[in-house]
């Protein structure tokens, strides 16, 4: 039985997933205004990845026997001043997921949870991934700069990505 403290840890990460999702979609619009309909699209797969991350936490709980706790989060920024701050921004909140996960798991080990232990591993090398692909754009935007012909074509690069649950 994972204890209090363990299950709010859990049942917060619903809202921080949720969180990151509305997070994308804010830098999705931004994007979008701008014509840069290849980073919207990227950043609107990005939502629907961090809403598949909520559902797995909502799913566990349910899996152990456990009820999810739906809460409410504040608003997301919204306004941004180039392509450049939002990978870096995109890049701290990555940086901030793995800090919570990590937590978290370090909470479960503490208690021997091995299911919450187990559980956790996915999202222990997913977010090795997050935070490379972050990192990786980021340094392509800051080589091609803003408004460059090298915009454009990562703009048509990032229209190709899909999210799927695979
Ligand atoms: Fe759910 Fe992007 O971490």
């Amino acid at each position: 039985m994972p204890s209090q403290k363990l299950l709010e840890k859990l049942n917060e990460q619903i809202k921080h997933e949720f969180f990151s999702a509305h997070y994308y979609l804010a830098m999705a619009s931004y994007c979008s205004e701008k014509s840069l309909d290849g980073f919207a699209n990227f950043f609107i797969a990005q939502a629907e990845e961090e809403r598949f991350h909520a559902m797995k936490f909502f799913d566990f709980l349910t899996e152990i026997g456990q009820r999810p706790l739906i809460t409410g989060f504040d608003d997301p920024k919204t306004d941004f001043s180039s392509l450049q701050e939002v990978f870096e921004l995109s890049l701290e909140h990555e940086q901030l997921v793995t800090g919570l996960i990590n937590s978290i798991l370090e909470v479960a080990q503490e208690e021997n949870h091995y299911p919450t232990v187990s559980f956790l591993q996915w999202f222990i090398d997913e977010q090795v991934e997050e935070e490379a692909t972050m990192s990786q754009l980021l340094d392509k935007i800051k080589m091609v700069g803003e408004n460059s012909p090298g915009t454009l074509f990562l703009d048509g690069e990032l229209g190709k990505r899909k999210f799927s649950a695979e």
